[in-house]
């Protein structure tokens, strides 16, 4: 719906880009996101409802357990409510998405949305005159970005110089975290089969975000040389969902892709990361999934806080 004003308040704002929040807009979400965090752990609810009144409409055409839940649970736990609708109900099966924007404008105060392609989303925040969030695209995850970079915003404190080596597919994951990864000054590797790189102008607009922030970019074939020295290992599923009939072909030309125990023992200190779902012994073993440098469900479990500290920013 909006873009960024000049005070650089997120309220009103959309989130369809990881490149459309500011280093000082992360941190602001980041701050919010720890201190809710500290109030839920320590007390399972919060003092004060920020959310109370306001409601969620959660469009998803794609399947959902940690977007789903997370925002569903954020907002009751701020005291808002969130509606699940599925792909029968919209997103241009129905009605057209333009429709679908005009009417939900009037009935809640936000929409977030998982599509397959990301002009839907677009097309969502254009028409719409309320906040559209990204809930996943084939293009972009930033919500699932933000909850990453929280996640080693905690262990590490500021990002500027932190290696992320992301191993495997150039997709919506790296592409969120190349764009929030840039924009903190991290330097965020990627190591990819050839033909399954990243798309150019996102890295393009990454390199434009790093330029100014002191972050850098890199790009291998070979895993072991991205994740030498990194403080997280990441991967992702080799077939993200729409590509099903990929599957095979994939599974070949990432065979070399796995972190596993030999990958991860050429960074003997760097944290391993997933956005999860896993597959277990395609992209990932579960040794190391399961073993002691595994932020993986503190990642999913970071959902829930990045995303309650978006809403209120967006919301509140
Ligand atoms: N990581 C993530 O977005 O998980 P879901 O697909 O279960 O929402
Ligand atoms: N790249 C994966 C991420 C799932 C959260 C997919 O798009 O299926």
């Amino acid at each position: 719906m909006t873009t960024a004003d000049a005070a650089g308040s997120l309220r009103g704002r959309d989130l369809i880009s990881a490149a459309d929040l500011s280093a000082a807009e992360v941190r602001t979400i980041f701050a919010r996101a720890a201190a809710l965090k500290a109030e839920f752990r320590a007390e399972r609810r919060h003092a004060d409802p920020l959310l109370r009144g306001r409601t969620l409409a959660m469009l998803f055409q794609r399947p959902s357990l940690r977007t789903r839940v997370t925002f569903e649970a954020g907002m009751t736990q701020l005291g808002g409510h969130a509606i699940y609708l599925t792909e029968d109900v919209v997103m241009g099966a129905r009605e057209a998405v333009r429709d679908v924007a005009r009417n939900l404008e009037r009935f809640v105060d936000a929409i977030m949305a998982r599509t397959g392609p990301h002009q839907v989303v677009e097309e969502l925040a254009a028409q719409a005159t309320i906040p559209v969030i990204n809930g996943l695209t084939l293009r972009e995850h930033p919500c699932q970005a933000l909850a990453d970079l929280f996640t080693l915003h905690e262990r590490f404190g500021d990002l500027r110089g932190v290696v992320l080596a992301f191993v495997g597919d150039g997709n919506n994951v790296y592409h969120s975290l190349a764009l929030l990864g840039s924009t903190l000054g991290m330097e965020i590797r990627l190591a990819h089969p050839a033909e399954y790189g990243p798309n150019e102008r996102i890295v393009a607009r990454a390199r434009e975000l790093a330029g100014a922030s002191g972050g850098r970019l890199v790009f291998t074939s070979e895993p072991a040389d991205a994740v030498r020295g990194a403080a997280a290992i990441y991967t992702d599923a080799w077939t993200s969902m729409g590509q099903e009939a990929e599957a095979e072909e994939r599974r070949e030309a990432f065979r070399n892709y796995q972190v596993n125990a030999a990958l991860a023992a050429e960074a003997p200190d760097a944290l391993v990361m997933h956005c999860l779902p896993a597959h277990r012994g395609e992209e990932i073993t579960s040794e190391v999934m399961d073993g002691p440098r595994s932020v993986i469900f503190e990642q999913s479990e970071n959902r829930l806080h990045a995303q309650k500290a978006l809403l209120v920013e967006c919301l509140g």
